[in-house]
């Protein structure tokens, strides 16, 4: 591709556009929204803002565009199935769904390790199965701000029933080594829930590579509206009691989908992933490239220009007089 476009994307935003002299700076807070993610939610609410599941056509329209964002984000994180993605609020949300789940299933692999690197999310949503009788193990985080998988290995055994850690911090942005995390937990019978939440927007997620269990993710922080989905293993969610209402099937897709969501947010997230396609299309300068690999460049390219940016950033703070950067 050549130097990053910034010039071209950034015009693709029309929030960036009217922003004035506002710098949207506020990385929690998430990513603003291209124009093409803005037409098709529009063009939901306009053409066929109703409910799922009805027999006739706009909401059989729903339900197909359902199906072509599940198969949309499959291919985001390199599902082996679509129907693995669920679609729901938030991550939050999806952690404690499945955590609920877990709870349930506690036998005398009741162990549950937690790192106090990951974000509020996705440790009191796994402590809280302390009063369904989870002991919870703590992974701490090293002098140097990392998690370290050798210190992970003491921690686990044959009572370990889950590892729970992120991707990448949301205070710091340190990694972490989540094949090495799956190898270890796997190796004692455990199984790992990753949060993809932070690390996201950063690169690329490939859940058969990591050989996660679990994945959640917010799309608000990939140029989505506010919504979040989830990756599961076929049989490691088909095998959890899952909270649904009694009519909807207790398989994937349908699994972790309990009640509406919103449907206007998914068509969004669905053409983000088309916008990613064309980002990595770009990149390749070959408009066959196949979606994965499409979708795959372009996150790398995103990480190869952001690290340019942090580059920059770190020099200017260390140019701050008192300030210490740790690398
Ligand atoms: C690492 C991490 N996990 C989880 C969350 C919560 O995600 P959500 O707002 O989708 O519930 C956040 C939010 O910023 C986060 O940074």
């Amino acid at each position: 591709m050549g130097p990053f476009p910034v010039d071209d994307l950034r015009r693709e935003f029309p929030a960036l556009g009217q922003a004035g002299d506002f710098l949207f700076f506020d990385n929690a807070a998430g990513a603003q929204i291209p124009d093409t993610v803005l037409a098709a939610v529009t063009d939901h609410l306009v053409s066929r803002n109703v409910q799922r599941g009805g027999p006739y056509g706009r909401s059989q329209e729903v339900d197909a565009m359902i199906v072509r964002a599940r198969a949309a984000v499959a291919a985001f994180v390199n599902a082996p199935s679509a129907t693995e993605i669920a679609f729901g609020l938030n991550a939050t949300s999806f952690i404690r769904s499945i955590s609920l789940a877990v709870g349930q299933t506690l036998d005398r692999r009741a162990e549950i390790v937690v790192s106090d690197m990951d974000h509020e999310a996705n440790i009191a949503t796994w402590a809280a199965l302390e009063r369904s009788g989870a002991r919870i193990v703590w992974w701490k985080v090293r002098e140097d701000g990392c998690l370290s998988v050798s210190d992970l290995e003491g921690l686990l055994s044959d009572r370990t029933r889950l590892v729970a850690c992120t991707m990448a911090s949301n205070a710091t942005g340190s990694l972490v080594d989540v094949k090495a995390v799956a190898r270890f937990a796997h190796a004692h019978g455990a199984e790992v829930f990753l949060d993809a939440v932070h690390f996201a927007p950063h690169g690329p997620i490939d859940v058969q590579g990591f050989d996660c269990d679990y994945l959640v993710c917010s799309g608000y922080k990939i140029f989505a509206p506010h919504m979040g989905f989830a990756w599961c293993r076929t049989d490691a969610i088909n095998r959890l009691p899952t909270f649904r209402e009694d009519f909807i099937p207790d398989v994937t897709p349908d699994k972790l989908e309990a009640g509406t969501y919103v449907y206007e947010n998914v068509a969004g997230m669905e053409a983000v992933i088309h916008y990613l396609e064309r980002l990595g299309r770009r990149a390749t300068g070959e408009s066959g490239t196949d979606r994965r690999t499409a979708v795959r460049t372009a996150m790398e390219a995103i990480a190869a220009h952001e690290k340019t940016l942090s580059a920059e950033l770190l020099d200017a703070v260390e140019s701050i007089a008192g300030a210490r950067v740790l690398t």
